[in-house]
């Protein structure tokens, strides 16, 4: 019985959402981002919040694919570092803001992630880091 259920939930049509490799925008080929910050955002955030998303293959069986596909195409719609050259200064300032406060409380990566993702697991110096970069980044916006 169980086999049928996860059967048929397979057949549920969820779009997945697509990966394209060529992001001439993206934020780290467009912007000046240190090493090892460009490592963490790639390591803890690219999933959700690039075009470049990598799928490990337990992402693409539902139920667990309906719960990981919505976490992209809500996170690629709030925030798309794929995008990050054709957004408005504003627009930058705003998110920079939102990355350092929401890494500094610890909101983000999501929380279930790091448990299947032990490279996204953030220590405090690296939140630090990633908090300091934006706030740095944002004031030099507006140099
Ligand atoms: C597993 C998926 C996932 C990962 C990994 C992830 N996020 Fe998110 N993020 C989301 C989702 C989904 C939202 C939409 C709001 C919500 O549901 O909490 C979001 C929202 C945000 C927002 C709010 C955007 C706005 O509207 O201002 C920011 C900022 C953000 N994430 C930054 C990050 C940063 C920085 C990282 C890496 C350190 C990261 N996220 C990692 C899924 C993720």
């Amino acid at each position: 019985m169980i086999t049928v259920v996860i059967i048929i939930m397979q057949l549920y049509p969820f779009p997945k959402p697509e990966i394209i490799a060529n992001n001439p925008n993206d934020l780290i080929k467009s912007a000046d981002v240190p090493e090892n910050v460009a490592t963490m955002l790639r390591l803890a955030c690219y999933d959700c919040h690039s075009n470049e998303t990598q799928y490990p293959w337990y992402s693409n069986i539902a139920p667990v694919k309906w719960w990981v596909y919505d976490h992209i195409v809500k996170g690629r719609e709030d925030l798309n570092f794929s995008d990050w050259n054709s957004l408005s200064k504003s627009d930058k300032a705003e998110f920079l803001d939102g990355i350092s406060t929401e890494v500094s409380d610890g909101d983000m990566p999501l929380k279930p992630y790091p448990l299947t993702h032990p490279d996204a697991k953030l220590s405090d110096a690296d939140r630090e880091t990633i908090a300091g970069w934006a706030e740095e980044y944002m004031e030099k916006l507006y140099e």
